[in-house]
């Protein structure tokens, strides 16, 4: 048993007075390319990373809830028993909010007509909160298996995923698509995964021999909620109505130049669109570059794929821009881009490993002459997905 698990199950005796019963675990991600493209029905090409949540557990007989987290003062308490419909009451305090996204799961395994039972849980975290490494859907997804293996029940990992983006979406508010929760439920060790957001098909794929991926966090912070995140979904949405399909997979770029000539998209929507469009070649050229071993190309495309999200999605920002440009003008990087949703968070960089170490030091100390925020450099290998992990 590793350290942390040890200080979990003495924070859960300490919290609840006697030993948790099983812990789970589910990890952060980071997305190589292919962003802003999953609720467009696109493609991603993830990959999970060595930070998760991680909660110990033990079912209640009532239909209450606890919940310590390590990284928080309070104990969150609320009850998931039958209530005539009404939904679980969301945290009125901003220091709370974080228990909604456990409340939401709760929310949801009522909504699929299941009669739960309470359950004591402790957890703790590594994902940096608000960076662009998701980690909310590492807390919904390790929530819904807490709450699943104390109700003494399996779903299929891509059913985890659903019910977790489906929390996010109807009850925190965030219309995100299914890529943070599906890599998290669903990534496999060693691999990055090609993503296919209309059938869910997952594609593993190693990464390139002797290449490193290495997480840089710009130290901005960002809220999904404030963002214009649910914007540019509308924007996008709207392209894919004046164009006449049903998402903006089936796009193109000549049927883009056409929608323009007739008036039927502005200059601004057209921007939008178009990366969408060149965002999902890039992708799937992107798979092409892993399974054939072409770090270079993989590189040309991620750093063509920052450009398209600075200049025509504009989701990027100073930081994310300056932190991306000194990583590609250091020895041994391939490429460089913004990693997520944007608006701040962690840029991704592929890195020749025998530069990783240099690169992360010369990375640190260019970008602090920038900006004076908290940033940090992570190198990763590429983690599992979510599951039960051994108490003991
Ligand atoms: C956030 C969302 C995802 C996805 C990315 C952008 O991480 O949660 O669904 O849209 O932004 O690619």
């Amino acid at each position: 048993m590793d350290q942390r698990t040890n200080e979990l199950r003495a924070a859960f005796k300490h919290a609840f007075g006697s030993d948790p019963q099983a812990a789970v675990r589910a990890p952060g991600r980071v997305n190589l390319i292919g962003e802003h493209t999953d609720y467009n029905d696109g493609f991603c090409l993830p990959m999970a990373i060595e930070r998760d949540v991680l909660i110990v557990y033990r079912p209640r007989s009532d239909t209450t809830v606890r919940v310590q987290s390590l990284q928080q003062k309070n104990l969150e308490i609320f009850d998931v028993g039958p209530s005539e419909g009404k939904r679980i009451h969301k945290s009125s305090q901003v220091s709370a909010r974080w228990a909604d996204y456990i409340k939401g799961c709760a929310q949801v395994l009522r909504e699929e007509g299941l009669k739960l039972h309470g359950i004591d849980m402790a957890l703790t975290g590594d994902v940096p909160l608000g960076s662009g490494l998701s980690s909310s859907a590492a807390l919904e997804v390790a929530t819904l298996h807490a709450l699943l293996g104390a109700n003494g029940l399996t779903f299929s990992a891509e059913k985890i995923a659903k019910l977790a983006q489906r929390a996010e979406n109807t009850y925190v508010g965030i219309n995100c698509g299914i890529l943070d929760q599906l890599s998290s439920a669903c990534a496999v060790q060693g691999q990055a995964m090609l993503m296919d957001c209309r059938t869910l098909a997952l594609t593993p794929a190693p990464l390139p021999k002797g290449l490193s991926v290495v997480i840089a966090d710009t130290g901005k912070r960002r809220g999904l909620v404030e963002s214009q995140y649910n914007e540019r979904r509308s924007q996008c949405e709207a392209g894919a109505k004046a164009l006449g399909v049903s998402h903006l997979r089936d796009a193109t770029m000549h049927g883009l130049w056409q929608a323009r000539q007739a008036g039927k998209l502005d200059a601004a929507a057209v921007k939008r669109c178009e990366h969408v469009v060149a965002e999902n070649g890039r992708t799937v050229a992107a798979f092409a570059c892993l399974t054939s071993g072409n770090g270079e190309a993989l590189g040309q495309l991620m750093d063509q794929s920052h450009a398209d999200l600075r200049d025509k999605f504009e989701v990027s920002c100073r930081e994310l821009d300056d932190m991306s440009a000194i990583a590609r003008s250091l020895p041994g990087c391939l490429g460089s881009r913004m990693t997520g949703a944007g608006f701040g968070g962690c840029t991704v960089s592929l890195v020749r490993d025998e530069s990783a170490p240099a690169f992360a030091s010369e990375l640190a100390t260019a970008y602090k002459r920038l900006h004076d925020l908290p940033m940090a450099v992570y190198v990763t290998r590429a983690a599992a997905g979510a599951g039960p992990v051994p108490l003991a």
